[in-house]
């Protein structure tokens, strides 16, 4: 298939009340593991690149192994870029072929968020790119954006917001975190500010960012061959899943795809001390990688 918009990856899920799931790329090994996962489910997924994986990666190369993926699989994948700071960055998305963009304007005032914000909007649409904008800070590191604590967003605002600058999808603040140390005691989500949000602009995908529950037993794994992960705390998917009937149809996946690649690789180095082929270990670690998107899928997709 070719790559499609994840504007329609989220009416289908708006549709059948699911979410659909966006993992981030960096790699082969991981865009391999993801999109022969949701092949298996038989459902959508999208692939998503900060900053940082486009820094790491380079454009080009993103563009063409999502490209390679999508071909031999028989179920849509979008290519998104995560976190876009500037209207360069996501200009730059949009010229190089990803299929929506996030312009993560949430750090600045309101009037400015949305100035920036309808800016790449005016452009992504007029190539036919859909935008996901972000009102209220989440927690943790968003590439050059950083946030230390969350601030939920307003639901007044975000109608205001959405009207103003004609976003297709909207990131929300909720209680959620990004990274793998995301809290430091059992996190309560503000599941009624979401659903006050939900009143005010029905008809938006809502996106939830920092949706990896830290996999107690990769952290776990990392830490007996030899890692050093401490105080990492997520949160279940269940509880998770909670906001899909709220209107979120957007699920930001990262680290838990980094912690359970990690935990791999250190099981495999220190049981395979005398292995040396880069094809060993990566296969491995695509492979459990690809169990780990399954079940994602399944909880919030399928
Ligand atoms: O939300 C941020 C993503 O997990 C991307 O992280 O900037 O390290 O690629 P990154
Ligand atoms: P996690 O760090 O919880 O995986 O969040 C990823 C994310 O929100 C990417 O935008
Ligand atoms: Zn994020």
């Amino acid at each position: 298939m070719k790559i499609v918009s994840s504007k329609e990856l989220l009416i289908l899920a708006k549709k059948r009340n699911r979410a659909i799931c966006a993992f981030n790329v960096n790699n082969m090994e991981l865009i391999q593991a993801i999109t022969s996962a949701a092949d298996e489910t038989k459902t959508g997924v999208i692939l998503q690149a900060s900053a940082g994986a486009v820094k790491y990666a380079g454009i080009t190369y993103i563009r063409k192994l999502v490209e390679a993926a999508a071909e031999s699989i028989s179920v849509p994948v979008a290519l998104h870029l995560d976190h876009g700071d500037s209207f360069e960055a996501c200009k730059m998305a949009v010229d190089g072929g990803f299929t929506s963009v996030m312009i993560d304007g949430s750090h600045l005032p309101f009037e400015d968020n949305i100035k920036l914000t309808k800016k790449v909007v005016d452009y992504a649409h007029k190539k036919g790119v859909s935008v996901e904008g972000e009102l209220g800070q989440i927690a943790g590191v968003e590439d050059e954006v950083s946030a230390e604590h969350s601030h939920y967003t307003d639901p007044a605002m975000a109608r205001e917001f959405v009207e103003k600058t004609g976003v297709d999808s909207l990131a929300v603040s909720i209680g959620t975190a990004h990274g793998a140390f995301k809290y430091k005691s059992a996190p309560k989500f503000a599941f009624d500010v979401l659903e006050q949000i939900q009143k005010e602009i029905p008809n938006t995908p809502l996106v939830l960012h920092g949706a990896s529950s830290v996999v107690p037993e990769a952290v776990a794994t990392i830490n007996k061959f030899g890692g050093k992960i401490e105080n990492a705390m997520g949160v279940s998917e269940e509880t998770l899943a909670k906001s899909i009937p709220l209107g979120v149809r957007k699920i930001n996946i990262d680290s838990d795809l980094r912690l359970v690649f990690t935990a791999t690789l250190r099981e495999y180095f220190a049981k395979n001390p005398a292995q040396f082929d880069p094809r060993g270990y990566l296969k491995e670690a695509r492979e459990q990688v690809k169990q780990l998107v399954i079940k994602k899928l399944k909880v919030f997709s399928v």
